[in-house]
């Protein structure tokens, strides 16, 4: 007699029983968003850079979206794998990101072009207020996924990023290295 609701599969992010919709970002799906364009040029292009599952629920104002993103290990010309990263279209619209699985950074950047790195692992909650771009990037060598509810009329506006974030993440000698970059 009662409702099965949606389910995520908290060990891998599977979303189950909602209708879904489905997305994958490939490698040549991402011109000039890594540093290096021509060593993203040279990797396969059907290669999947991250899968995006999300309930189909409701657009409508005042409704929330669930979704898991699911960005895999890599790295193109050294700058890890990550999504391509947005503010929403309705900038005051913030978001909540919890880490299922894996381990990386969210990359927070204001309109000002300030930028912070939040790590992310399985557990860890992420308040992404309004007016705040969003990029998810793997520094490990597992799969990340992460969990996140935003407003339906959010949108995204990815051209305002055209130029890139202020903060680029790298494998150097097996570390982790964070680059400030000047994108005038
Ligand atoms: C959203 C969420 C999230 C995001 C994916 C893919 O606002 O929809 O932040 O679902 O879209 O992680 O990232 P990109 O949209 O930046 O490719
Ligand atoms: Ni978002």
């Amino acid at each position: 007699p009662f409702i099965q609701p949606p389910q995520v599969e908290w060990a891998s992010g599977a979303l189950a029983k909602g209708p879904l919709l489905r997305k994958s970002t490939r490698i040549r799906d991402l011109t000039g968003v890594f540093a290096d364009e021509s060593a993203r040029q040279r990797l396969a292009g059907e290669h999947v850079v991250y899968d995006v599952e999300i309930l189909a629920t409701s657009p409508a104002e005042g409704e929330l979206y669930t979704g898991v993103t699911h960005l895999y290990p890599g790295r193109v010309g050294g700058e890890y794998f990550m999504t391509r990263g947005h503010f929403h279209a309705r900038r005051e619209q913030g978001e909540v990101y919890f880490g299922l699985r894996g381990s990386g950074l969210l990359l927070l950047q204001n309109e000002q072009g300030q930028a912070r790195l939040e790590s992310v692992c399985a557990g860890s909650i992420h308040i992404i207020p309004g007016f705040t771009a969003h990029r998810l990037i793997n520094t490990s060598s597992e799969v990340l996924s992460a969990l996140a509810v935003w407003p339906g009329v959010a949108g995204h506006d990815y051209a305002a990023l055209a130029k890139g974030f202020t903060l680029r993440v790298f494998e150097e000698n097996q570390q982790i290295q964070v680059r400030e970059v000047q994108n005038d």
